[in-house]
This record gives structure tokens, sequence and C-alpha cells, in this order.
């Protein structure tokens, strides 16, 4: 089996190349390298990796055949997608038709990674497939959320319209070693923050809730999907609800760090809940996290410490 993974040197495409490769399978990058990193790939010495440095908002034109795109490329983290906004939406719209057509033309099965920022600012909690979301089309984070909004509706065009097999994960915030030390999420920025001892900072009053999944249970759940037969959006994501301000505590606490935790003005349109639904998941994929936030957090902490 051959894979195609575009955004495969960033952080999560990273870690699904390196269970792949084990697995014994043939993995292709197609990456641009604007929010990857070469240091996350450069193991993948194996006959059955190969790198290509291109941008999917280009037609790609790469002659292998695989049997399995998984599209992962796009900016993700707030940071990335504020400094790359025009770049954010043609990724998820140009982007995305691009991938789909290498599919289609490939016979492959086309995976793609939305997110649960989809559901915007949501006005339910905890946010299931059925809901619509609460997205505002013209405030800055729309460049991501509505580019990704797109990708889905695309998607499922492809399979309508041209029978094409697909899949449509929506995944909620996900955390492990090979996230970039400035990639600006609050996981790893809590963590390099209180590994160098100085302030960690929150936005706002740090009453937001997030759910925070060690990236191994999303590479699973990746590989569970591929070989469901189901193609209407699933979301992938560890339930067990955290405040920021309770995580930083916690980071505090596991880092042993003497750091302060300070608070800043709230980041504009930063969403006030994030608690995913997995009935879906479960019920589908017989999928659930194992991994808890103490053991992931600890985990992350080893992996940064190497770093620093
Ligand atoms: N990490 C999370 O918590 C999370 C949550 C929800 C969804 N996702 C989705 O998962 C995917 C991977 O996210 P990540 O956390 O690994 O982000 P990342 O920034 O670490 O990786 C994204 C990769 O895509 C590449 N890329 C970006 N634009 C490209 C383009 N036009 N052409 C080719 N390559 C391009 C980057 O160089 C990078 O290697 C993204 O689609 C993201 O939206 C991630």
């Amino acid at each position: 089996m051959t894979y195609l993974i575009t955004g495969g040197a960033g952080f999560i495409g990273s870690h699904l190349t390196q269970r792949l490769l084990r697995e014994g399978k043939r993995v292709i990058c197609l990456d641009n390298l604007s929010t990857g990193d070469m240091r996350n790939i450069e193991q993948n010495k194996s006959q059955g990796y190969k790198f290509i440095r291109g941008d999917v908002t280009k037609p790609i034109e790469i002659e292998e055949k695989a049997d399995v795109v998984f599209h992962l490329a796009s900016p993700a983290s707030p940071p990335d997608y504020f400094r790359f906004p025009v770049e954010t939406l043609l990724t998820g719209s140009v982007g995305t038709y691009n991938a789909l057509n290498y599919a289609l033309k490939n016979g492959a099965l086309f995976f793609l990674s939305s997110t649960s920022e989809i559901y915007g600012d949501p006005l339910t909690s905890p946010q299931n497939e059925e809901y619509c979301g609460s997205v505002n089309p013209i405030w800055p984070r729309s460049v991501y959320e509505v580019s990704k909004r797109f990708s889905e509706s695309m998607t499922m065009t492809f399979h309508r319209e041209f029978g094409l097999s697909t899949r449509i994960v929506r995944i909620f915030n996900t955390y492990g070693p090979n996230m970039r030390l400035n990639d600006g999420r609050s996981i790893p920025n809590f963590v390099r923050s209180a590994l160098s001892g100085q302030d960690i900072t929150i936005y706002g009053d740090g009453s937001q809730t997030r759910s925070y999944c060690y990236i191994d249970d999303v590479v699973d759940a990746f590989l569970m999907l591929i070989d469901a037969d189901y193609y209407l959006p699933i979301n992938v994501g560890n339930p067990e609800e955290i405040t920021i301000k309770e995580l930083a505590d916690s980071i505090v606490e596991a880092t042993g760090s003497k750091s302060k935790i300070v608070f800043n003005k709230p980041l504009d349109d930063d969403p006030k809940t994030r608690k995913p639904d997995i009935g879906k998941a479960k019920h589908i994929l017989g999928w659930e996290p194992k991994i808890n936030l103490h053991q992931g957090l600890n985990l992350m902490i080893e992996a940064f410490r190497c770093k620093n």
C-alpha cells in the first residue's frame, strides 16, 4: 500500500508517517514546509519513504500512484493561519480540490483532516457531528474555519458526484512530540514557558475550556476510520474538558516549574468552549482515547526537555 500524505512534515503528518512506515507501508510526503519541520522527517530514510517539496495549491503531478491520500496540508495553529491568511484559504480550497483530483485520477481513498474549528464559537456543548456550528465568515479566524468548511463541502461533492471513496475526520485539539517549540498553541506554549522558567501567559481569564487528545490516540482513530466504511464527518478528540487555567496549573505542577501564570487581554474570536461528543467514533470505529491528559503531558514534557 502506498500513502500520499500532504502536510506530512508537520506535527500530525510526521506521527502518521512513522506509524505507517513501522507497519511496512510506503509513504510519499508532499509538503511546502511553510509550517512543517524537516527535523520531523529526517529519520525516515527507509526505502519506503519519499519526500517531495511542493505546494498543494499547484496541481499535483506525482507520477507514482497512491492507494490512500491523507490530506493534512494546512496551517493549523492560530499564529500560523493569522500569519498566512490568504495561503490558508487557498490551501483549504484550491489545495483540497487538487488533492481530491489526484485521488480521483488514481482511484485512491481520500481522507480529509478537518477540524473542530468548523463549529466556530459553539452555542452547544459537547459538539456532535449534527451541529452546524456558529461561524462568522468575516472574523479573522474564519480563514481557517471557512477553508475547512469548504474542504468538507468539496470532499462530499466529489463523493456524491464522482463516487470517490472519502473519509472526513473533525479533529479536536491534539498535542504531542514533534510540535514546534514556537507552534503557538496552548500546550506547546505553556510547556516551553514552564521549562524555561518564563511567565505562562493566559489570554482572557482562563475559564475558556478545551479538550486535548494525545497524538497516538488520534493516529489510531485515523487508521481505524480508513478501514471503516463511513464517509460522513466524524469527531476525534478527548472529551476530558479542562479550563485553560487548569491546564496551565497542571503543566506548572508536572514540570516542577517556578513560572508565574499571568493574564493578558482576551484574544478576539477565541472560542469559549470545545468538547467533542465522540459517540459516533465509539459506535462506528470502536475508538476512544486511551491516554489521559496527565499521561500525555508527561510524554510531551519529556520530548520538549530534549528540544530545549
Ligand atoms: N493539531 C491539531 O490540534 C489539529 C486540530 C484540528 C485539525 N488539525 C488538522 O490536521 C492537519 C495537520 O495539522 P498539524 O497540527 O500537523 O499542523 P502543522 O502546521 O504542524 O502541519 C501542517 C503541514 O502542512 C504543510 N502545509 C501547509 N500548507 C501547505 C501547502 N499549501 N502545500 C503543502 N504543504 C502545506 C506545512 O508545511 C506542515 O508541514 C491540518 O489539516 C489541521 O487543520 C490539527
